[in-house]
């Protein structure tokens, strides 16, 4: 058995093909509490491919170390079916990565998959062996061709299986539109197609992986009919449509958002916003306090404010917006020298505010309103970049 724990990056690339290691098919069955279904499906696999292409074939159960102990299961088969390998995963989750690691140790040609709880039948893997044998860089099985189908879905299900297919089409046609059942998670691939393809697991389905990022040319398709579950339970939530989204988002935008996110750091930037925003309201609430309540001054009521906020600011910002680079430079003194300086930064910034209303209103003549809306907007960017740049600049390499 191997345990693999979640050594090497997220993103991971496969090996080319190995030469001659007498493994031919390499069949990966992702297991999370299939303890039950495991023993009859092996049963039923190596029936199968010990008539079609016996013995060159390996099936490879990845289980991220199920409470019911599947792992265990599965190892136990190992002494009735030695083409059976296991991986126990401690610490990482997840079907689309478990199946590349899976692939990871594989020593076939041929890469497949194949759901561990009976709902993809295992005659269906003949045919998929025969399509990538006979020239397919990848072969699927079908619930929406000819032969294919779903037994007894409710009006619900289908509805929403068919409602994330359309928007995958919306989203990403060319890759979505190649195939008639791009949710499903029983095909198998060359695995010239995809050796050395930077893959990234975060999805549920490997198969937009393999076609939006794999040199797929010639695709197989093969109707199946998705069998209910007997035994144990479906690990679908609403999270996986949610990931669905985001990984359709992801394979469209091919990493440019990622680059983009590299240039500026928009998740930072927002945050810095909502800090700032929160500003705002201490401000007029300080300021109500001390102008209307106490009865101070204009300008010492508006500087007393100005400042409250600016210390409410820089809490937020030190705990929150920046709070990574803040972890790497403990202690006071340190902490007192990123107040000052965002002070000073915040300050700045409030002449260069009246600076740009001044030129908005009475240079381009533009709309007091949107002057100061204009002259917020530049002002919190340049706020925000100098006090990237300075305030939480980190000078010193962690220890
Ligand atoms: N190792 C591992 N880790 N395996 C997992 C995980 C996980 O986090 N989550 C699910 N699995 C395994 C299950 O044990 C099962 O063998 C298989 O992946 C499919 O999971 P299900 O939870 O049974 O999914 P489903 O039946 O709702 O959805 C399936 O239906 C589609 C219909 O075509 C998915 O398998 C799709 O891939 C499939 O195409
Ligand atoms: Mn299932």
């Amino acid at each position: 058995m191997l345990t693999a724990s979640p050594a090497g990056p997220l993103v991971i690339a496969l090996r080319p093909p190995q030469g001659d290691t007498g493994v031919t098919l390499s069949l990966v069955l992702p297991t999370y509490n299939e303890g039950r279904n495991l023993e009859p499906l092996v049963q039923q696999i190596t029936g199968v491919l010990g008539q079609a292409i016996a013995p060159a074939y390996e099936l490879i159960v990845v289980d991220d170390d199920s409470p019911d102990r599947t792992w265990e299961t599965a190892l136990a088969l190992t002494a009735t079916y030695p083409q059976l390998r296991v991986v126990r995963r401690q610490g990482e989750r997840g079907l689309s990565s478990a199946v590349i690691r899976g692939w990871q140790v594989a020593q076939g040609d041929v890469l497949g998959v194949i759901d561990a709880d009976l709902q993809h039948p295992p005659e269906v893997l003949v045919k998929l062996l025969r399509a990538v044998e006979t020239g397919a860089d990848l072969a699927v099985a079908s619930r929406h061709v000819d032969g294919g189908g779903v037994s007894e879905w409710s009006f619900a299900r289908r509805f929403l299986s068919r409602g994330a297919q359309t928007l995958g089409l919306v989203i990403l046609p060319r890759v979505v539109g190649r195939v008639s059942d791009p949710m499903s998670g029983y095909f198998m691939v060359k695995r010239a197609a995809i050796a050395d393809v930077e893959m990234n697991p975060a999805g549920y389905k490997i198969l937009l992986e393999v076609i939006g990022r794999g040199r797929i040319h010639d695709i197989a398709e093969v109707g199946y009919v998705f069998q209910e579950r007997v035994a144990g339970e479906s690990k679908v939530t609403w999270r996986q449509y949610v990931d669905y989204l985001r990984h359709l988002v992801r394979l469209r935008s091919r990493g440019r958002l990622a680059r983009l996110r590299e240039k500026f750091p928009i998740d930072r930037f927002l945050r810095f916003g909502v800090v700032g925003f929160s500003g705002l309201f201490v401000d007029y609430t300080i300021f109500f306090l001390l102008f209307s309540q106490v009865g101070l001054g204009l300008t010492t009521s508006n500087i007393l404010s100005a400042e409250t906020a600016i210390i409410n600011n820089f809490i937020w910002n030190d705990a929150w917006t920046f709070a990574d680079f803040a972890q790497q430079q403990l202690g006071w003194p340190a902490r007192l020298k990123r107040f000052l300086k965002f002070n000073l930064i915040c300050l700045a910034g409030l002449f260069l505010n009246t600076l740009l209303v001044n030129i908005f209103f009475n240079v381009f003549s533009i709309n007091a309103y949107l002057a100061k809306f204009l002259a917020i907007a530049i002002v919190t960017l340049w706020n925000f970049w100098v006090n990237l740049k300075l305030s939480w600049r980190v000078t010193e390499p962690p220890k």
